[in-house]
């Protein structure tokens, strides 16, 4: 055992882990609550346990995956020191109301952040949440459509907390970031679990209308706005504005307009 786990704000067991959220958490809070020490991906159990009926609410968190997923059928480094956090929403909304829904998962991630360790990570379109310009963090929204209706959505976000730089894989370590790095003393892992969670809430209660509230936030934090950015498709533009369901206004150097709905826009030309 080393001198971090010692300190570490998090239980060792699942049973304590478990209590422990529950006592940050409202009375009589909706939905089931699991922590393992390691799964292969909160996502993959939280679908099985949505699948046998689990309530909206439900969460699985774990201190690592063995086979964290991420966007674009990649996969998720997860090291110890990370916050690895799945939630069940069950929205009854239209498929096309969710690409909303995981940009304002930014926003409810930033808000846990900001209140339990005041840092504002940025966010970076579409959905991840960078410190100095460096991943902090990751949002996968995965949907299970029926009948024309998002019958489920499973929120995955992945928090580097305090991974340790030379717990990630060597190609991320210049380009991850921990919120540890930024505070004077490691960052409360449970508290934060327990913001995100009621942050989540919020968002499931004001999904899918939208108050506004969302996308100004969004706009504040957006690091992407401003700059010129590269699509997968080698597209390259100036990205100009936000539309109102949070999609990306592109200026193509042809000086047409694209509004840019998925994918992923990047800072820098990939090699
Ligand atoms: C990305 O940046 O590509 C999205 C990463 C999402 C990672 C989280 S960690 C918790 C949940 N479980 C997973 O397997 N993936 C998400």
């Amino acid at each position: 055992m080393d001198e971090r786990e010692t300190k570490r704000s998090v239980p060792f067991t699942e049973g304590a882990r478990v209590h422990a959220l529950a006592a940050l958490l409202p009375e009589g809070r909706q939905g089931l609550l699991r922590w393992p020490e390691e799964t292969d991906s909160t996502s993959r159990l939280l679908r099985a346990l949505a699948e046998s009926g689990a309530p909206a609410g439900t969460a699985v968190l774990a201190e690592r995956q063995t086979a964290g997923r991420g966007r674009l059928g990649r996969s998720f480094a997860s090291p110890p020191g990370g916050l690895y956090l799945s939630c069940l929403l069950r929205p009854a909304a239209a498929p096309e109301a969710l690409g909303a829904l995981t940009a304002r998962t930014a926003v409810a991630v930033r808000r846990a952040i900001l209140r339990t360790s005041g840092l504002a990570p940025e966010i970076k379109w579409v959905n991840d949440l960078l410190m100095d310009g460096r991943k902090l963090c990751g949002i996968l929204a995965e949907a299970v459509v029926r009948g024309g209706r998002a019958e489920s959505v499973i929120l995955g976000i992945g928090i580097n907390a305090e991974t340790r730089r030379e717990d990630f894989p060597p190609e991320l370590r210049d380009t991850a970031a921990s919120l540890a790095e930024f505070l004077p003393a490691p960052p409360d892992r449970l508290a934060l679990a327990a913001a995100l969670l009621t942050a989540l809430d919020d968002l499931a209660r004001d999904c899918p209308a939208d108050r506004g509230e969302y996308l100004a936030e969004y706009r504040a934090a957006c690091v992407t706005l401003g700059k010129r950015v590269f699509l997968t498709d080698g597209t390259e533009g100036l990205a100009e504005g936000l539309g109102e369901d949070f999609s990306l206004r592109l200026r193509l150097p042809d000086g047409s307009l694209r509004q840019v709905r998925s994918g992923e826009a990047s800072l820098h030309r990939e090699p």
